[in-house]
């Protein structure tokens, strides 16, 4: 971990959050590379459940919406609370379910009695904080998926099974928030609330969890580092009739990524009693009305990308190649549609006028096309390098062939492999190459 927290430091991916203050509990801030990478994600995300799935649209809810919303999910009362103990000596607190024994782990003091802490984030719409200007941050994107069912059903004709995706900041007040950007207060969700007849809910329930898995597959994760874990019945959430987590091996422990939810018609039947209005649905065919069930996939953008990040992480001693310092060298092994620079290019030398222009025209011939990076310090070798710790997949070299033949020199990030291609035919020789 300390190896990942240094390099996402570094080199522009995760900084502490107001660090020149000393930082600020847990909180993150994403740099130039990892707000690159974080939105890869995302749009990866969109991709796989909006527009290769069928019959899923998009929403983008309000962070802030009716405290009666929260009273409604359950999220106020006892649902959505945690066990914190206190120790009576030096006054740490915990989480009741993380201790592994009854005694405080920092000190080996005596523990109070566990009473719940509600983890809602509360503040104050307007000028007046009074009781009633309490409102709350959104502790999970979709509660506004399902106070938006009847909207989205009437705007687009949707008909039941259908599903409704939406990527967003969430908010809980942990207790203990900790292991780099895995347990954080404000954190990004990548939500899909699938609407069905009750009496297809199970079947939906291992589709989707397929489906979710595959995800990670495709997008590089080993294996051998991924699974699933079932929730027992006493540890399920206060919505849930049934939850399976996916989960990463992290170096410390395997630890929830996504989880896979059937709610059931908690929410719909819920938000129905609170608010008045009638959230069943009629079928028009065979003329049943009843509640949809839902099954929500429900992906942590910064826990993914953690995972993502560690996987990725490759470390060779005496480095990867002939020409390397004898020093051990890092790279990132991304997949191709998470790198946060796609291609960069080098002019061969910097004191060469003729290949600076050059390189800088080849620059910006791709940059319209490829996130890119234009870099013409340090040798060949250490530009690589540079280049292989953050995971970009190709690099580009101009050289006096490139002028004198128009050819350059392209470099796969895992192979090593280089090979020249013409620059009439280099854009179309990297689509193929991303595409693939
Ligand atoms: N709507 C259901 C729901 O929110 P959850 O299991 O509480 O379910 C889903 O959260 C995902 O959100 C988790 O698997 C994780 O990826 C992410 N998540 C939850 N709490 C988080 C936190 N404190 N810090 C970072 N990510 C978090």
């Amino acid at each position: 971990m300390q190896k990942i927290i240094s390099l996402a430091k570094r080199r522009g991916f995760i900084f502490p959050s107001s660090e020149i203050y000393g930082g600020f509990g847990s909180c993150y801030d994403y740099g130039p590379l990892g707000v690159e990478m974080k939105n890869n994600i995302k749009v990866a995300w969109r991709k796989e459940m909006l527009q290769l799935q069928n019959d899923i649209v998009g929403l983008d809810a309000a962070i802030l919406m009716s405290p009666k919303i929260w009273e409604a999910s359950g999220h106020l009362t006892a649902g959505f609370a945690d066990e914190l103990v206190e120790c009576k000596k030096c006054h740490h607190r915990f989480r009741k379910d993380f201790l592994e024994k009854e005694v405080c782990p920092d000190c080996k003091g005596e523990l109070t009695s566990p009473r719940k802490f509600n983890l809602m984030m509360k503040t104050h719409i307007g000028p007046v904080e009074e009781d009633s200007s309490i409102s709350y941050l959104r502790a999970e994107t979709c509660q506004g998926i399902y106070v938006n069912f009847l909207n989205v059903l009437d705007s687009s004709r949707k008909k039941i099974p259908f599903g409704i995706a939406q990527v967003g900041k969430s908010f809980r007040n942990e207790i203990t928030p900790g292991n780099f950007t895995y347990r954080t207060r404000e954190f990004e969700q990548m939500e899909m609330q699938w609407f069905c007849n009750p009496k297809d809910a199970d079947k939906f329930f291992d589709y989707w969890k397929e489906q979710r898995m595959n995800w990670y597959l495709k997008l590089g994760i080993n294996k051998d580092n991924i699974r699933f874990s079932e929730t027992k019945k006493e540890d399920l959430a206060h919505y849930a009739k049934k939850a399976a987590d996916i989960e990463y091996k992290f170096p410390f422990g395997w630890k929830e990524i996504e989880g896979v939810h059937h709610r059931g018609d908690w929410d719909l039947s819920n938000h129905s009693k609170y608010s008045g209005q009638d959230l069943s649905y009629l079928d028009e065919e065979t003329k049943e009305k009843y509640f949809p069930y839902i099954i929500e996939t429900s992906a942590g953008a910064d826990r993914t990308m953690l995972a993502f990040l560690i996987d990725a992480f490759r470390e060779v001693e005496g480095g990867r190649s002939e020409e390397s310092s004898k020093e051990s060298e890092t790279m990132l092994a991304l997949d191709k549609a998470l790198s946060p620079i796609k291609v960069a290019v080098f002019p061969l030398m910097k004191n060469k006028p003729e290949l600076v222009a050059k390189a800088k025209e080849v620059y910006s011939l791709l940059k319209s096309h490829f996130m890119c990076q234009y870099d013409e310090t340090g040798s060949i070798g250490r530009r690589y390098r540079r280049q292989d710790e953050i995971g970009t997949v190709f690099c580009i070299t101009i050289d006096f062939d490139t002028l004198e033949k128009g050819e350059v020199t392209l470099r796969d990030r895992d192979t090593m492999q280089q090979e020249k291609v013409n620059i009439k035919d280099l854009l179309s020789t990297l689509r193929g190459k991303f595409e693939n």
